[in-house]
């Protein structure tokens, strides 16, 4: 028998304009810092933004936004509690930060479970954190998840570059709109990540310099708000 649940979550995200997957090849690169930047960033600019932690292994969000003890709204579904004007939902919300060891088919089966119970209100933009390659989760998710649109970050290293073009191709081979590759923690201008990108096809759609500053501002997102890296990634945003 098939799960009912998949054939209600598409109609979860009616109400959203746009849904936008910061990804990438590998962990470490920024995902999380560029998600939270950029949502605010839209928020700032006026938008209704949702933000989704679909990071179960390592959720990280809630660290960056500075928020703990959340509890979601239940009714025919959860609404999702409002964070520094941001709808927010992350598995953290139930984990309380104890760690979610889940293997594939639970891992699966809880994802599916999130974007079942989840009531997303109208959003201009709804901004997923995602898990890092393309495992389980990430197929998970481009089966799952309507309109999805994918904006890929890298570092300028090759190493961070190759798992990304794996991302990529696989993008591209399932004909899933790639927004494009931001490069980010850039120490310098190289070329390097806009020449490979553009072999894929996709493109470069800016670079957001390594910035000392953001350690500091983990936690705080009016700190957040002043540094040159929020201010790199809102230039992006506001170009999307
Ligand atoms: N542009 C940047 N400049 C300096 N540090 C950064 C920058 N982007 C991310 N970081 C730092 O790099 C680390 C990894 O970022 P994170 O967002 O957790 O990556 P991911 O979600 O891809 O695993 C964090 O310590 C974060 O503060
Ligand atoms: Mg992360």
């Amino acid at each position: 028998m098939s799960d009912p649940r998949l054939a209600i979550i598409p109609s979860r995200f009616d109400k959203v304009k746009r849904i936008i997957a910061v990804s990438s090849g590998k962990g470490g690169v920024g995902k999380s810092m560029v998600a939270v930047a950029l949502a605010l960033s839209l928020r700032g600019r006026g938008k209704s933004v949702g933000l989704l932690d679909l990071d179960f292994t390592s959720p990280s969000t809630h660290v960056i936004l500075g928020v703990e003890g959340l509890v979601p709204h239940e009714e025919r579904g959860i609404t999702p509690p409002i964070a520094h004007g941001l709808a927010y939902m992350s598995i953290v919300h139930y984990s309380s930060d104890q760690p979610v060891p889940l293997r594939g088919a639970d891992a699966s089966n809880a994802i599916i479970e999130l974007l079942a119970i989840t009531r997303w209100e109208a959003l201009d933009y709804l901004i997923i954190d995602m898990p890092p390659g393309i495992g389980d989760a990430t197929l998970d998710m481009l089966r799952l998840i309507p309109r999805i649109e994918f904006l890929v970050v890298t570092t300028p290293s090759r190493l961070a570059y190759e798992s990304v073009r794996k991302l990529l191709v696989l993008l591209i081979d399932q004909r899933i709109p790639i927004l494009g590759v931001v490069e980010n923690m850039a120490m310098s201008r190289t070329g390097y990540i806009e020449a490979e990108t553009a072999k894929t096809g996709a493109r470069l759609l800016g670079a957001v310099d390594f910035d000392a500053s953001v350690e500091a501002a983990i936690g705080d997102p009016e700190r957040l708000e002043k540094t040159r890296f929020y201010k790199q990634v809102a230039e992006i945003g506001a170009r999307l």
